[in-house]
C-alpha cells in the first residue's frame, strides 16, 4: 500500500513585529495580561508598503519547504493552500502559488478552509489525492493574514492573532505509512466567525474566547489520543507533539491531561501569536530548522478551530 511522508518544510513571518506593550499602546491591555493568559509575547503583521502580503507569505514558505525537499515545482502534483485570508476570493492562493513558482498546468491546485485546523486538513487531504495525482508529491501550504479580519478596537482578540504561513512537501510512495488522520467538524455558527463578502460591515473576526477554549480542551486531548489508537503507537513512540498555537494554556492542558513529556510538546506561540492555519506548519519548519525534528522522527500534529473544525495526523520525516 502507498502511503506519504515529509520530505521538506518551510516558513515564513512577516516584517511587522509588534510585541504586548505596542499592543497596549493600542487597546486597553498590558504585556502581564496577555502573556500571562496566551504565552504571546510579539506576533507578526505584513508591511504592505515593504510588498508583504498573504500571497508573498505562501510564496516564501512553499519556495523553501520544495529547496528543503529538493524538489522543482515541476515535480508537484497536488497544490493545496488552507486559508481563510487569502488576498482574493479567486483566483484561489493554491493558483497564484502555481503561477508564481511555475507549476504545470496539470497540477491539482485549490484552497481549503478549515480555519485553524486547515493545514492538518490539508495533510489529510493531500494523503488521499496523491495517489489519484499526476505526480507523487504535494505541496501543502497553511497561510493566513489575520491582521486583514481583525478590530484593532476588540482587545478580546486582536491581541491574540498574526500573520505567516509554513509549508510542507509530501512524497506518496510505496511501503510508506499513512498519516493516521482523525478529524471532525461541528457545524458552529457563533463561537468564532469572520465575515466573508457580502456580509455586513465591519467585516472583523468575533469570537467569545471562553466557548472556544472549553472546545480546545475537549478536542485536542481526544484528538491525539484517537490518532495514536488509529496508528497503534504509544505517546512514547512519538518524536514530537505539534499542536496547534491558540494559547499556551490549551497546549499546557492537553499535556497534562496526556501525561506526555512537555520536552516534546514545545511551542512558539510567545513570538508568533495565533496565524491560524500557518500555526502548525510554521512550527513544524522551526522545529526542522532547529535539528528538534530529523529523518525518521514521527510526528504528532494536531489542529482546531472555526467551524468548529479540529484534525490530527501522525506523520513520519524522509
Ligand atoms: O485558533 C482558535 C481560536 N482561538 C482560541 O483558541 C482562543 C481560545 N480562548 C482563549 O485562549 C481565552 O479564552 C482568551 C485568551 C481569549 C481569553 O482568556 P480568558 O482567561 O478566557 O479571559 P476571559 O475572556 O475570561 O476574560 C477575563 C477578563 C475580562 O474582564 P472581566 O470581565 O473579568 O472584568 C476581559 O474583559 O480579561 C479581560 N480581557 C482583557 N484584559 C486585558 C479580555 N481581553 C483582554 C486583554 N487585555 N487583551
Amino acid at each position: 500500500m502507498r502511503g506519504v511522508k515529509i520530505v521538506g518544510t518551510g516558513s515564513a513571518l512577516p516584517s511587522r513585529v509588534m510585541t504586548n506593550d505596542d499592543m497596549a499602546k493600542i487597546v486597553d491591555t498590558s504585556d502581564e495580561w496577555i502573556s500571562t493568559r496566551t504565552g504571546i509575547r510579539s506576533r507578526c503583521y505584513c508591511d504592505t508598503r515593504a510588498g508583504e502580503s498573504h500571497r508573498s507569505l505562501v510564496r516564501d514558505a512553499a519556495a523553501r519547504s520544495l529547496d528543503a525537499a529538493g524538489i522543482a515545482p515541476e515535480q508537484v502534483g497536488v497544490c493545496l493552500v488552507a486559508t481563510f485570508t487569502a488576498d482574493t476570493c479567486t483566483p484561489s492562493a493554491a493558483c497564484l502559488l502555481q503561477a508564481d513558482l511555475g507549476m504545470p498546468e496539470d497540477t491539482l491546485c485549490l484552497d481549503l478552509n478549515a480555519a485553524c485546523a486547515g493545514f492538518v486538513y490539508g495533510l489529510h487531504v493531500a494523503e488521499c489525492l496523491l495517489p489519484g495525482a499526476t505526480r507523487p508529491y504535494a505541496l501543502v501550504v497553511g497561510a493566513d493574514t489575520l491582521s486583514r479580519v481583525m478590530d484593532f478596537e476588540d482587545r478580546t482578540t486582536c491581541v491574540l492573532f498574526g500573520d505567516g504561513a509554513g509549508a510542507a512537501v509530501l512524497e506518496c510512495r510505496e511501503g510508506y505509512p499513512e498519516l493516521h488522520a482523525v478529524w471532525g467538524s461541528r457545524g458552529d455558527d457563533s463561537s468564532l466567525v469572520a465575515p466573508g463578502v457580502g456580509c455586513d460591515e465591519p467585516s472583523y473576526l468575533h469570537m467569545d474566547g471562553r466557548a472556544v477554549f472549553r472546545f480546545a480542551t475537549e478536542v485536542m486531548p481526544r484528538c491525539t489520543t484517537e490518532v495514536l489508537t488509529a496508528a497503534q503507537v504509544s505517546a512514547d513512540e512519538v518524536d514530537r507533539f505539534v499542536y496547534h498555537q491558540a494559547n499556551k494554556r490549551i497546549v499546557d492542558f492537553a499535556v497534562k491531561k496526556l501525561g506526555l513529556d512537555p520536552v516534546k510538546c514545545e511551542g512558539n506561540i510567545d513570538h508568533t501569536g495565533n496565524t491560524s492555519a500557518g500555526s502548525v506548519p510554521i512550527l513544524l519548519d522551526e522545529l526542522v530548522r532547529a535539528g528538534k525534528i530529523t529523518s525518521g522522527n514521527r510526528v504528532l500534529m494536531a489542529g482546531f478551530g472555526a467551524g468548529l473544525t479540529w484534525a490530527g495526523v501522525l506523520a513520519e520525516f524522509a
